[in-house]
């Protein structure tokens, strides 16, 4: 474990997760569990920079989010799962880097001014918008470097956050005149891009989604609702695959070559219809998450989602607590 590079990531506690969140992050992280010493975290925390009001479904959101990591394959035996709001270390690391950190650094954050943006363009009361909202950058990067992490597996839309954190880690560290804090390095992933049903990006909020734990009914009712060749209006009119936007996209990740073949002559030559080619790939989809989705329903009953949760926050604990004791000396704090 010691010589092992260290890795962090979190997700927002949104709920039930999607295949965009299974096929880009997710299985990712299930590799990467076997090489790194690995923490994932719910980020309940960062959820209430902008939903501070919308706590009703917050505790089955974060089940939700610990049983979709489980059933795909994130192993508590391997990585450390565990839940934001459980290791107080990181609020604490966080007051000493919010000290350290120029408010400038932070307002400069991308996601922000956005944010801002969009919220004065919407003439939204800028009061909606909160001092933790605006420390967000800054508790992102206590998440990272309470475990002293190496590399953060990230999208491309959070690099710039990464990048701040390395700052906020060099800065404390000429500070304080020490090696302290790691430079932690974004680990980008390649994300096989799911588009949603409509195609646009896959996205819980756009109502073009499918969930992991969507049944396979469902499954197969949304998929005859994904976009395909436009232009393909007929029966017996010849279809062209790479104008199909979304069913094609979604069978060259889950058919396999020969599969993918068959489609492609069906569809150029009109002897398979649309409609069969989606009753085929919700069939292929359901049968390979199948296994997944029993495990979800497996875990879901016998209930020890909780305990997971609570006994990886104790694990993370630990090491957040000897780095925070590490940087605590270094500042020279009253012990
Ligand atoms: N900001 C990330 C998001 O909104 C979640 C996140 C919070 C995170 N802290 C992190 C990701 C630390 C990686 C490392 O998706
Ligand atoms: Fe798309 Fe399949 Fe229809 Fe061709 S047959 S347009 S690949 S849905």
């Amino acid at each position: 474990m010691e010589d092992k590079k260290i890795i962090v990531s979190g997700m927002r506690p949104t709920g039930k997760l999607h295949l965009g969140h299974y096929l880009g992050v997710i299985k990712n992280w299930v590799e990467l569990q076997n090489q790194f010493d690995s923490y994932f975290f719910i980020a309940d925390w960062h959820a209430l920079t902008t939903k501070y009001n919308q706590t009703e479904n917050m505790i089955q959101n974060v089940r939700d989010v610990a049983l979709d990591w489980l059933c795909c394959g994130v192993d508590p035996n391997k990585a450390t799962i565990y839940l934001q709001s459980l290791v107080p270390q990181t609020a604490q690391l966080h007051i000493y880097l919010s000290m350290i950190t120029p408010q400038n650094w932070v307002e400069r954050d991308p996601t922000l001014k956005d944010l801002a943006k969009i919220m004065k363009d919407k003439q939204e009361n800028m009061s909606n918008l909160s001092y933790g909202l605006f420390g967000y950058p800054v508790l992102m990067t206590a998440d990272i470097l309470t475990f002293n992490a190496d590399f953060v597996p990230v999208g491309i839309d959070q690099v710039a956050h990464v990048e701040l954190s390395r700052d906020i880690a060099r800065r404390f560290n000429n500070i304080y005149k020490t090696d302290y804090f790691t430079e932690p390095q974004p680990k980008l992933t390649q994300i096989p891009l799911l588009k949603g049903l409509d195609g646009n990006k896959m996205g819980k909020s756009f109502n073009n989604d499918i969930k992991i734990s969507d049944t396979a009914e469902i499954t197969e009712k949304k998929i005859k609702t994904g976009v395909t060749d436009r232009n393909r209006i007929r029966r017996d009119d010849k279809g062209n695959p790479s104008n199909c936007e979304v069913i094609f996209d979604y069978w060259k990740i889950f058919g396999s070559e020969e599969e993918i073949k068959t489609v492609c002559d069906g569809c150029q030559n009109a002897t398979m219809g649309c409609a069969e080619c989606k009753k085929r790939l919700a069939d292929k989809m359901n049968s390979t998450l199948a296994p997944i989705r029993e495990k979800r329903i497996a875990l879901e009953n016998n209930l020890e989602v909780d305990e997971i949760i609570h006994e990886g926050s104790k694990r993370a604990q630990i090491k957040a607590q000897e780095v925070l004791d590490g940087a605590i000396e270094v500042i020279k704090m009253y012990k």
